[in-house]
Parts: C-alpha cells; structure tokens; sequence
C-alpha cells in the first residue's frame, strides 16, 4: 500500500514540477492548496504564503526551449495525510544564447490529502550546496 502511495507522490510532484517547467499556471494552482507556504531564494529568506508571489514567475514568457525538471535521491516520509518528498532537482535549460545548461536545487514539499487529492501545502527550495 505505501509503495502504492509514494507512486502517487513522485506522480504528483513530477507533475508540479512539469506545470513549472512548462509555465503551466492551472495545473500548478490545481495542485497547490491557496494558503501554500513556501521559503524560496526568490523570496530572500522570507517565508511566503499563499499563490500570488509564486504566479509572478508564471507571466513570464520564458524562452523557446522548455526547462526540463527531474528528481534526484528521492525520499518520501508519509505521516498520515501528510507527506514529505525531499530529493535534489536537477533543471536542464537553454540559456538566452541557445547554450543549453543544468543547475540544482535541494527541496522538500510537503503534500497533504485533502477530500481525496494530494494538495501541496509547502515546500523549501535552497541553492545546490554540491561542487
Ligand atoms: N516557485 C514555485 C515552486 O517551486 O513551487
């Protein structure tokens, strides 16, 4: 059964992170519960809450190659209703010159089950520490 669950949760994060790549607003604000927290660089050691700051990103336009988001040393933690998906994300990219990149961030959301769905409630982005 928890094998079944955490299948769910590497689903539904892929699918996040897909709706980011993709500048995908409805299907991220689908996922996200409106009171989602989030600490983030973008923020500078605040804590936001709420959709509005993170829809910001989602008008921008963005080049013509999509960014492409996988996981990395994934680990789920189930409480519950609760769930913690910590894993390193890996974002390939094509920069303004066409020179395609890679860069990695650590996160860890946290998804809650909410009338059936996993809503994600909160996550914490931080730089790549690896060299
Ligand atoms: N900045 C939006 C997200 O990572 O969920």
């Amino acid at each position: 059964m928890s094998k079944e669950v955490e299948a769910e949760l590497l689903a539904v994060n892929q699918q996040l992170l897909d709706a980011i790549a993709q500048g995908d607003w409805g299907t991220y604000s689908e996922l996200c519960d409106p009171t989602l927290t989030a600490i983030e660089p973008e923020a500078l050691g605040h804590l936001v809450q709420g959709m509005e700051f993170h829809s910001f990103y989602f008008k921008l336009s963005g080049g013509q190659v999509k960014p492409q988001n996988s996981m990395r040393d994934v680990h789920i933690r189930i409480l519950g209703d609760v769930a913690v998906v910590a894993y390193y994300r890996l974002t390939q990219y094509v920069d303004g010159d066409g020179h395609p990149g890679t860069r990695g961030t650590e996160e860890t959301r946290i998804w809650q089950r909410q009338n059936g769905r996993w809503q994600h409630v909160h996550f914490h982005r931080s730089p790549s520490q690896k060299t």
